[in-house]
């Protein structure tokens, strides 16, 4: 038996990354799962490969309309939605001094008003399957400061999951934030800072970056009833990161 068998979940940058190992985790453990992002190639071949428990759709998740499609689309393939995780996202690694108010902007839409407007977007459908658990993706620097944009937006997203899990526990929806250290995944791997990147890896109390694996695990135990008296709260996988 699947931690997840018989529930609907939506998964934001599903298509490579973390959100690819959660989409995969979701479906080995029976969760039926709408798989969403702007990587159309990638999103479709992910979804091909897990067969009829996965759709993809397209999804830009800075756009309310794009999510009322998606919440549409999802209750239509498989009914009301138990889960979604908030994971689309960018980096930006740029100073107070470098950064334009474009790129602020720009930062702010993808990795904060997103999950605004996800949160809102499946409240009706929560509400007709009688609960569910929402997990927002922040990030390390959620907690302490890093590059401005990245780090704001991961704070904004760490306050607004528990404004949102305390007025939503009375409808049986839980909120939770998850806070992933450094992750091998390619948002990590494709930047122009990789090397220095695996030299800092080196002092990471555990010694490396985490796989993506690492941080679905975390991701089921949240979405699935294990964590049933969780809301509000901050759940770090940091390799111990957050601790020095
Ligand atoms: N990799 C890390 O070390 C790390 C650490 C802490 C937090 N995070 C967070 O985890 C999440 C996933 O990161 P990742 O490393 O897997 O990133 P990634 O770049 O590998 O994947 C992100 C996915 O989001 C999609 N996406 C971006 N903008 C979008 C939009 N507007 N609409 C829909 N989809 C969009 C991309 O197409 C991509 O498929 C992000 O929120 C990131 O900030 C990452």
């Amino acid at each position: 038996m699947g931690k997840l068998d018989g529930k609907v979940a939506i998964v934001t940058g599903g298509a490579r990354g973390m959100g690819e190992s959660h989409v995969r985790k979701f479906a080995a453990e029976g969760a039926k799962v709408i798989l969403t992002d702007l990587n159309v190639e990638g999103g479709r071949a992910l979804a091909e490969e897990l067969g009829e428990s996965v759709h993809f759709v397209k999804q830009d998740v800075t756009k309310a309309e794009d999510w009322k499609m998606v919440v549409e689309e999802a209750e239509a393939a498989f009914g009301p939605i138990e889960i979604l995780v908030n994971n689309a996202g960018i980096s930006m690694a740029k100073t107070i001094f470098d950064m334009t108010e474009d790129e602020y902007r720009k930062i702010v839409e993808i990795n904060q008003v997103s999950v605004f407007l996800g949160i809102k977007a499946v409240i009706p459908s929560m509400q007709k399957a009688g609960g569910g658990s929402i997990v927002n993706i922040s990030s390390m620097n959620g907690l302490v400061g890093g590059a401005p944009g990245y780090t704001d937006t991961k704070f904004a997203v760490r306050g607004l999951t528990k404004s949102a899990a305390l007025q939503l526990a009375g409808l049986g929806i839980r909120v939770n934030s998850v806070h992933p250290g450094v992750i091998e995944t390619p948002m990590v791997t494709e930047g122009d800072a990789i090397e220095q990147i695996r030299e800092f890896a080196k002092q990471i109390p555990l010694r490396r970056m985490a796989r993506s694996e690492e941080v679905s695990n975390m991701v089921l135990f949240l979405a699935s009833d294990d964590s049933s008296y969780s809301t509000g709260s901050e759940f770090v996988i940091d390799g111990g990161l957050t601790a020095m």
